[in-house]
């Protein structure tokens, strides 16, 4: 009797465990890849998809279980001999050098070397072929810190094509890009699988994930719930496996502010590089989106309101009070509390425990107050870590120690404790699960109903449309266009911010 035997699996996992002191982030995960496809992984915060990534990839040793690379048992010893394996990985947290140039980065330590040192033509030439295949537009002698966020993803995963991986993980490689960015990335996985790459990929966007995955693996505290084809599944499907309960609505409801609440921040003619006469002002109870493509100057313009940025021209008032010399420090004082873009370079000492990190920005003001005693600012701590639900719920453990998503929410916990008068959200879901998001949302909604005034940036419209009471066009650098939240659409965002023209 003859039977056709089915190729093996790119990569086979049987019963892989990880723990991590008390936390156990892998349970007896097992699960299969086949070759040249891609296979999603979806999960709330913590449920283990990174570490996942990591054991594939030789970042992380499981404490036990067994990997099989097309039918061969290996046990990777570190990330660059997985990468001998035709195994590379784009990690959550960006790594890229700072110091050294876009193209430097995507070949650095393959570069194309002759009698020893780097040859910069055929490095240059390399780096333009590679983004023409791929479709991404990074200029290859800028350094990688001057880069913004979503243009050190692109570095990250040109670097990936160029070791010519077999086997690509990425974790979360759309959380940082835009709609436009997002879809150039989608073309470059589906011609990644077309030439026979297998692809896994890490995704919070559970839409993004059923378009691009063929199959789709669970995760939900660190065991596999289960693993079946995309076309099985749905949205809802999915959320329900994720969460173990289904999510109604995305949004919380709109209680837009009364017409005679006080104005919280004025902004007026404000200049600053990347940014031209910016003037809005954000009332008590009032959520106010920043909507634009990447590099319309929205983050540029939030740093020149709190003084990360030097303004040129213009004033900013809180509450009334003119706030002249501003810096993010002294704006802190004025009560604006700004939760950063960046959680690695802008907000978080990983090193440092999840208590210490809440307690950050707010222990001058509370001392100011004359309360900092231990027993108080631990228990004020615990509360405000609870509120966001960040977990494991364990406040001595450093911050580094958290997944993504709740390195995000420890964010939004030290801004809670300051009890500002104003809160700046730059992107404040990046990376965090459907569940934790919606939290999010009654905590901005929430904080706002108390009489904050709330700036809300963000790439996701739907996102900007789903909280914003009112909605700020940027373009150029310019506030193109002001919309009425409870009525704009997501039509109207867009047109705005790729047509609309300012003064200029
Ligand atoms: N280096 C570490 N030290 C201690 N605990 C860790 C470490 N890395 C991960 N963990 C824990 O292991 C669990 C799984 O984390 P992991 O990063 O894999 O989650 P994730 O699914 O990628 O979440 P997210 O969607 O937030 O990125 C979490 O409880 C996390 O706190
Ligand atoms: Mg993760």
């Amino acid at each position: 009797m003859h039977r056709v035997v089915p190729p093996a699996p790119h990569v086979e996992l049987r019963g892989i465990s990880k723990q991590f002191g008390g936390v156990r982030a892998l349970r007896s995960v097992s699960l299969q890849i086949r070759a040249g496809t891609v296979h999603a992984l979806v999960g709330e915060n913590g449920a283990g998809k990174s570490t996942l990534g990591k054991v594939i990839s030789g970042v992380l040793a499981p404490d036990s279980g067994e990997m099989q690379l097309s039918g061969t048992p290996v046990a990777f010893r570190s990330p660059r001999h997985a990468l001998e394996h035709g195994v590379a990985t784009i990690a959550q947290e960006l790594a890229i050098v700072p110091e050294l140039t876009a193209a430097e980065n995507v070949f650095l330590g393959a570069e194309p070397r002759r009698a020893g040192y780097v040859r910069r033509r055929d490095l240059s030439e390399r780096y333009h072929a590679l983004c023409e295949h791929v479709g991404f537009a990074v200029p290859a002698h800028q350094l990688a810190g001057r880069l913004r966020t979503a243009d050190q993803q692109k570095l990250e995963i040109l670097r990936a094509v160029a070791r010519d991986a077999a086997l690509i993980i990425m974790d979360e490689p759309s959380a940082a890009l835009t709609r436009e960015e997002t879809l150039h990335l989608h073309e470059a996985i589906c011609s990644l699988r077309a030439r026979g790459c297998t692809v896994v990929l890490v995704s919070h966007f559970l839409r993004e994930v059923l378009e691009l995955a063929d199959a789709i693996t669970v995760l939900r505290d660190g065991a596999v719930v289960r693993t079946s084809l995309a076309s099985e599944e749905s949205e809802s499907t999915l959320i329900e496996a994720m969460l173990g309960r289904s999510l109604d609505g995305t949004f919380p409801p709109k209680s837009p502010p009364g017409a005679d609440a006080p104005v919280r921040l004025a902004v007026e003619w404000l200049s600053a590089p990347g940014v031209r006469d910016a003037t809005f002002a954000v009332r008590a109870g009032e959520i106010v989106g920043l909507a634009g493509l990447v590099g319309a100057g929205r983050s540029e313009l939030v740093h020149a309101i709190v003084g990360a940025r030097r303004a040129h021209a213009g004033s900013v008032a809180i509450d009334g009070r003119r706030a002249t010399r501003r810096s993010p420090r002294r704006m802190l004082r004025e009560g604006v509390v700004m939760i950063p873009e960046s959680r690695k370079e802008q907000g978080l000492l990983l090193e440092r425990s999840v208590a210490e990190n809440t307690a950050l920005s707010t222990l001058a003001s509370l001392s100011r107050l004359g309360l900092v005693r231990a027993g108080r600012e631990r228990k004020v701590v615990t509360e405000v870590l609870a509120k966001v639900a960040v977990r494991p719920a364990r406040p001595e453990a450093p911050a580094g120690a958290l997944s993504g998503g709740n390195q995000q929410k420890l964010l939004f916990a030290r801004a809670l404790l300051c009890q500002p008068a104003v809160l700046i959200a730059d992107e404040p879901t990046r990376g965090v699960d459907v569940g934790a998001r919606r939290s999010i949302y009654d905590l901005v909604v929430e904080l706002a109903g108390q009489g904050l005034g709330v700036l809300l940036v963000s790439s996701d419209v739907e996102e900007v449309l789903g909280l914003s009471h009112r909605v700020l066009v940027m373009r150029g650098g310019e506030i193109v266009r002001e919309l009425d939240g409870m009525v704009a659409t997501e039509h109207e965002v867009l047109e705005a911010a790729f047509t609309a023209r300012g003064v200029s």
